[in-house]
């Protein structure tokens, strides 16, 4: 397994083709995932480890990915924590009880994720034996700003308002709630590699609405102190989008490979990432709406940016979306492969 080309991208070592994965590589784009979706709703697919193991594994099979990620959702651990989580109808994520001052910080419990969320993990060992070692297989979780931030604002948001009013006007509920939520994500990250993820991502999804300094005063701690909590164990991806000015700060905060998206060019961003660490992306999920000869002048100006530097790997910018056309994205991964090849 050690001989993965995955694993070897994520350690900087040299592969005979570029690796590719995608965000949300299970999901509505795939006929396979809707008729599922069809029967179940979203928390339930998640809370059934053979379901979730069975979505894990479709786009193994149809796309020919170079890695499997476990199918959860970043704000599973929320709900043992005491959130009220929905996934309402074309909504996306509602929290009934969101987050606002220093007593509900109090009252959050910092869970133990085998009690908890145990599915994950068991639906991580069923898929480690399924794959029975012909791809690694990555879990993840969320980071502790865009996790705040969803328990704050009760939902996705524009501005981030109650959330940045709650970091500028009471900084220690505010820490206070960033150790909580970073201590359940570093138990959690540790049981799922002790379930058998090879490699973890964090998803700082939402980071980069943040000035560099104030980043670097009420976030950087906090992710690095969740690294130090993972100690090198196995790979770890730092994630996230709109984080072009964040770069340096992210690569300070810590991780093996940084993923970037689409809006800075992927040569430019690992120059001031620097070469020690491994780097992700960027493709613009946008772009497989297009015609497959678009797609591949597109592949072919993110390798040729990298310029076969090892330690790439090839992914989207970010999560891909529910209408993409799924045979470009079969596509997609037989052009990386083809057009990377040594
Ligand atoms: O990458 C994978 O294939 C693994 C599965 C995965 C999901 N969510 C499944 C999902 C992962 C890695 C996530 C992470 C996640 N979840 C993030 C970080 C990544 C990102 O996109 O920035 C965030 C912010 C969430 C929270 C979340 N979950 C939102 C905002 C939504 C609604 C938006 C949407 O796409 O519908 C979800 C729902 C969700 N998570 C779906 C899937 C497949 C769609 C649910 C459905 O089938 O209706």
């Amino acid at each position: 397994m050690g001989e993965s080309v995955f694993l070897k991208a994520c350690r900087g070592e040299e592969v005979e083709y570029t690796p590719v994965w995608l965000m949300r590589q299970a999901g509505r784009y795939m006929e396979e995932y809707r008729s599922i979706r069809r029967r179940y709703d979203f928390l339930t697919m998640c809370k059934s480890p053979e379901i979730a193991a069975e979505v894990t594994l479709q786009p193994v099979e149809k796309l020919g990915v170079d890695a499997a990620i476990i199918f959860a959702d970043i704000l599973l651990p929320l709900e043992g924590m005491g959130i009220d989580l929905e996934f309402a109808k074309n909504e996306g994520p509602v929290i009934h009880n969101p987050v606002r001052t220093r007593a509900d910080v109090e009252r959050l419990r910092v869970i133990d994720p085998e009690e908890e969320v145990p599915f994950v993990m068991e639906a991580l060992r069923m898929v480690r034996k399924e794959l029975e070692g012909r791809i690694p297989l990555i879990g993840f979780s969320g980071a502790p700003f865009t996790l705040a931030s969803y328990m704050v604002e009760g939902g996705h948001s524009r501005n981030f308002v109650l959330t940045k009013s709650l970091m500028y006007n009471e900084p220690s509920t505010w820490h206070l709630l960033m150790e909580k939520i970073s201590e359940v994500v570093v138990r959690y990250l540790n049981a799922q590699i002790d379930a058998g993820a090879e490699a973890v991502q964090l998803f700082d999804s939402w980071v980069g609405c943040l000035s560099p300094s104030d980043y670097r005063e009420y976030v950087l701690p906090h992710v690095k102190g969740i690294m130090e909590g993972i100690g090198g164990k196995v790979p770890v991806i730092h994630f996230a989008t709109n984080s072009s000015t964040l770069l340096e700060l992210m690569a300070e905060a810590g991780g093996d490979v940084i993923g970037v998206d689409w809006r800075i060019d992927i040569g430019e961003a690992w120059k001031r990432i620097g070469y020690e660490k491994a780097i992700q992306g960027n493709l613009d999920p946008v772009v497989l709406f297009a015609r497959q000869e678009v797609i591949e002048r597109a592949v072919k100006a993110i390798l040729d940016s990298v310029g076969n530097r090892p330690g790439h790997i090839f992914n989207l910018g970010h999560g891909i979306l529910p209408k993409t056309p799924v045979e470009n994205v079969v596509a997609l991964v037989d052009m990386v492969h083809r057009l990377s090849r040594r």
